[in-house]
């Protein structure tokens, strides 16, 4: 099995936070900074964090970090005996789906997602009445009986790359309608899909960013593929979280617009200090309910913790396993 690196030293010397935040508040965060990583210590515990957490969670304590397909690879690698799932509910139940043995824990149970709560295993169930024979392919932003009814999962960054693996002719794809707009875009395969949206990429407009454009000659537009067609049509590129980080690393524009959640621009600032970040961004309500403090409290008394029925797990583990294998080397 793989080991991921993690780095739970915190020497003040080389502050995690200098340049990032005001060193005002870091006299605050400190303190909490320190026994996160006392506790991590103790623990044998690894805080993975997702792109949008704020930059003291991202740069202060995180060990890993990442978009869902990589959260979800590094929780099935990592050999520390406690999770933090720094991200949302299905971020954590996947972790716990793919390392059974493994305490996981959520800082708060209450951060969930609109895609997650849009479908359930019994529309599932219906939808594959009405397409007889058609591969089931749902988005990881779901519940584990969701994945449990479906044949194999996908996130933003393989989501092309998982419906071309099937070879049909036709898949459902489930449940959010506009990363299913972006995918049959990209393939041959017909796509048969649901009414979900992200609440918080669903709300820009293409006319938006337009006017972004006329008043900026020269800005890069980059854009989260949940977004609406019409915004991904405004978009310079198109990718998932990670890759939307990348693109920006690499390239280092002078001006961009991430159209995305908030906390994206900040943490990716620190890689391209010349960049600058035009706003529209929107706030995920979910996202942020994970902050420095519950963390902590969530390593001092080893709550929230995430279960998940062994049944339902199985059949969930499966959909990720078959997931996890596309695009993998055969040996
Ligand atoms: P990524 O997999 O691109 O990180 O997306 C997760 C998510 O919830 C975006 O809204
Ligand atoms: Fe769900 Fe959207 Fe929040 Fe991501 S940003 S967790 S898809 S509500």
């Amino acid at each position: 099995m793989t080991t991921t690196s993690v780095s739970t030293s915190y020497d003040s010397a080389t502050h995690p936070l200098e340049g990032i935040v005001p060193e005002i508040e870091r006299a605050i965060l400190d303190p909490i900074i320190a026994d996160i990583n006392r506790l991590k210590a103790e623990r044998n515990a690894v805080v993975i964090a997702h792109n949008y957490m704020t930059p003291d969670i991202f740069y202060g304590v995180a060990d890993l970090r990442g978009d869902s397909l990589q959260l979800a690879r590094m929780a099935a690698e990592t050999d520390a005996d406690i999770i933090v799932m720094a991200g949302v509910h299905f971020m954590a139940e996947t972790a716990k789906i793919l390392s059974p043995e493994k305490t996981v824990l959520i800082p708060d149970q209450r951060a969930g997602c609109s895609l997650a709560e849009s479908i359930t295993a019994a529309d599932i169930e219906a939808l594959r009445a009405q397409h007889p024979g058609a591969p089931v392919c749902v988005y990881v932003n779901t519940s584990a009986e969701v994945k449990a009814a479906a044949d194999i999962t996908c996130t933003s960054s393989n989501a092309v790359d998982v419906v071309n693996s099937l070879g049909a002719e036709k898949v459902l794809f489930l449940p959010d309608q506009y990363l299913a707009d972006w995918v049959a875009s990209q393939t041959d395969v017909e796509i048969v899909t649901w009414a979900g949206a992200c609440e918080v990429h669903e709300r820009f407009t293409g006319d938006e960013l337009a006017k972004y454009r006329t008043s900026n000659p020269g800005v890069q537009i980059i854009a989260h593929p949940e977004c609406p067609s019409d915004v991904l049509a405004e978009a310079d590129f198109v990718g998932s979280t990670s890759a939307m980080t990348k693109w920006v690393t690499d390239r280092q524009p002078e001006q961009v617009v991430m159209v995305t959640e908030c906390s994206m621009a900040d943490n990716v600032a620190e890689a391209a200090p010349d960049t600058e970040f035009l706003r529209p961004c929107n706030m995920c309500p979910h996202m942020k309910r994970i902050t420095i403090h519950n963390i902590r409290t969530a390593l001092e008394d080893l709550q929230h913790e995430v279960h998940v029925d062994p049944a339902v797990a199985a059949g969930a583990r499966a959909a990720l396993e078959a997931m996890l294998a596309v695009g993998r080397p055969r040996s």
